[in-house]
Formats: structure tokens, sequence, C-alpha cells
């Protein structure tokens, strides 16, 4: 089947998270060629983009945006030319305010000419963000603006809207035209941010599916503290490997896009392993991108958000299933099969595919109940089968 633009959640890769303003022509291009390297394109991952801080701070006498000279001394073109040579998608960043976050020219009152700059480019991505925006239009209008002169600018161009989940986002994003968008502030690299953020969304299933998902943000797997940014970096500095394969697990199976952070040239074996796991992503990537609803797993003597079961119906039928342990121990966590419509009278059982062994597990008869590591995840395919 052909897969339409914004189909399934766009994976890739995005400066923010690591370089934040320390960016430049060959740091964009290092991290295409390890899409290469390390196997990331073969995965999936297709949009390099490049986050804010890009532009020089005014725009030329005709209106038109400037890439920084010093950062870009051969403009963007090039670069998106370097990106497409192997391959791969290149994506930019602006804001519907009048500035970025960062200070530099904002798009508010030039979507279509930017759109029509951005075309030229070669650009393929549009990450939109929020700041600076006037208080007398709504955001809504500002997000169907540049929507439809992205439309109507000659070239497929994905539209990621980043309003952190402002002003009942989710009531008119779909309808904007926009691809997928932010629904929370900041990621950061701890696991709190991990967690705080994914339990924000828990419940909001509704709202994500085909050509409009909903991106929890930017993924920090394998920054381990090196985001030269101190918010983003935090005091803490950085997750364990367990940590940022659960943050992975649940980014996947929450239908959240797949746009990495980490520094690509120092990818470490174990961040590797973990975003290139083809399970993982493989349900990232249904077809059918269906939200994932929550079960409360047994016994219930847990804190609230210390426990978590997703499930994520399957394009084939199967069911993708996450078990999530947030607490400080480890823990076993029963998934009782009744609670996903499977009463045990149905004479059904399920053969279970781990995820993130890759073992097959076996068949089970009314519940699964895996011992899950502090900080860590079970995440299996399930397929139903005859008794
Ligand atoms: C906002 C966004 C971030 C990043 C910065 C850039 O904070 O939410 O993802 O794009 O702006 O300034």
């Amino acid at each position: 089947m052909e897969k339409l633009l914004g189909m399934t959640p766009p994976m890739g890769w995005n400066s923010w998270n690591t370089f934040t303003w320390e960016i430049n022509e060959e740091l964009i291009k290092q991290a295409a060629d390890a899409f290469i390297e390390n196997g990331l394109k073969d995965a999936g991952y297709e949009y390099v983009v490049i986050d804010d801080c890009w532009s020089e701070k005014q725009r030329n006498e005709k209106g038109e945006l400037v890439p920084d000279h010093w950062k870009f001394p051969n403009g963007i073109k090039p670069v998106a030319d370097y990106v497409h040579s192997k391959g791969l998608k290149f994506g930019i960043y602006s804001c519907a305010g009048t500035h970025t976050c960062a200070g530099h020219p904002g798009s508010f009152e030039h979507e279509f000419q930017d759109a029509e700059t951005f075309a030229e480019w070669g650009v393929d991505y549009l990450k939109y963000d929020y700041c600076y925006k006037p208080v007398h239009i709504p955001g809504e209008i500002l997000y169907k603006r540049m929507s439809t002169a992205l439309r109507n600018c000659g070239r497929p161009i994905m539209f990621s809207a980043c309003n952190w989940g402002n002003d009942n986002i989710y009531k008119w994003i779909r309808e904007s035209g926009a691809h997928l968008f932010r629904s929370t502030g900041d990621i950061q690299d701890n696991w709190e941010s991990i967690t705080n953020l994914a339990i924000s969304q828990m419940g909001k299933e509704p709202y994500t599916g085909n050509f409009c998902h909903n991106d929890m943000d930017m993924l920090v797997v394998g920054m381990h503290g090196a985001s030269n940014d101190g918010f983003i970096g935090s005091k803490i500095g950085g997750c364990t490997d367990q940590e940022y394969l659960t943050h992975f697990a649940l980014w996947a199976i929450m239908g959240s896009p797949l746009i990495m952070g980490c520094d690509l040239r120092k990818a470490s074996e174990e961040t590797k392993k973990t975003l290139l796991n083809k399970d993982l992503i493989a349900i990232n990537q249904d077809l059918e991108a269906r939200g994932a609803y929550v079960i409360k797993p047994l016994p219930d003597a847990y804190n609230e958000n210390e426990a978590f079961i997703l499930v994520k119906p399957l394009a084939d039928g199967d069911l993708a299933i996450g078990i999530f342990n947030f607490s400080d121990t480890q823990r076993e966590l029963s998934l009782e099969f009744w609670d996903m419509g499977i009463p045990y009278a149905a004479g059904v059982s399920l053969s279970l595919h781990d995820c993130i062994t890759g073992e097959e597990l076996g068949e089970f008869t009314e519940q699964f109940a895996p011992v899950v590591p502090s900080h860590g995840c079970v995440v299996v395919r399930a397929r139903i089968v005859e008794k």
C-alpha cells in the first residue's frame, strides 16, 4: 500500500535536544551520514531536522528569511541537497509568532512567503513553534494559515505543529491540516520528565491517529546528559539505558513520532540497540495508527502513576501490549485478558512475542503476569490463537 504523507508517525532526528543553538552545515551533514552508518535509515528513520537558531536575526530587504552566514555559509539548499543525496528527507523550523523561541524571526505574517522559500530550498518537514504569538490572534488561525501555505507551496511538506498542548489544541489541530502536534512542554533528559510526559498523554488516545499524530516531544534516548542546554540536560544528568529503553517503548506504543535527539555520531551500542528495535518500531509504524488505551495492572496495590499497561490494536489483528513499571522496585504486574475484551469463555489464548528480547514466550490464557524491572517495561506482540 502506498504510504501517504503523515499516515504513520514521522521518524527522524532533530538538532535541538543535544546541540540547541550550536548547529552548522557540517554537523547536519554528519547527522545525515550517521543515519546511514548506524543503520537508522534502513530501520525507517527518514527526516533530518534543523531546529531553532539557523537564521540571521533579521529578514532581508525582500522580507525573506536569511540563513545564518557563519553556521550555514552556503545557505540551506546545499544542506537539503546533501540530505536528499543520502536518500533522506530534510526538515527545518519556524514559529507562528513574530519571533522563534530563541529570538530569531518567526513566520507571523510571512507564512506564504516562507512556505515558498522552504519549498525552493527543498524542505520536506516544518516544525512550527508557538513563542511570541500576538495575543489578538487565536493560535488555531495561525496554524491554519501555515498549513494552507504549505499545502499550496508546490512541495509535499510534513507540518509539525508545536504549541505544547495549549489552547485546547486537541479540538482543532486535526482539521488544521497539521500532520503532528506537540502536546507537551519540552522534554528533559531525566526519568521524571519522561514519565511525566507519558502520564500526561494517557487517556488522550482518541486524539492521535493517521495524518495527525500526538507528538510527546523528541526522544532523549542515548543523550546521557550531553545536552549543551542546562534545562534539557538538567542537573540529574541523563538516564540509565533501561530508562531510555522504557522511554522508547512508551513513545513507540503511544504512537508518538520517533524523532531522535542524541548525538548520533557518538551513539553507544546500547543506544543503537534501543533506537533500532524492529518490533517496537513496527508497533509505532502500524498503518492504522491507533492510540493505546490504558489498563491498571493487578495487584491494584500501587500508588497512582506507578504501573500501567498500554494496549494498541494493530492492523493485522495483533495487540501490542506494554507493561510499565515506573516504581523504584521490581514488580510482578498482571494483565487480565478480560480487560482487553477476551473472556475465558471465548476459548482463545494469546501467543506472545517479546519485543525486547525477541523471544517467543508461548501461549497464555486469562492472564499474563511478568516480573517487570524497576523503571522498566515488558512489551509483547500478542496474536490470538484457538485454545
Ligand atoms: C520550544 C520548543 C522546543 C525547541 C525550542 C527552540 O521550546 O518546544 O522543542 O524547538 O523552542 O527554541
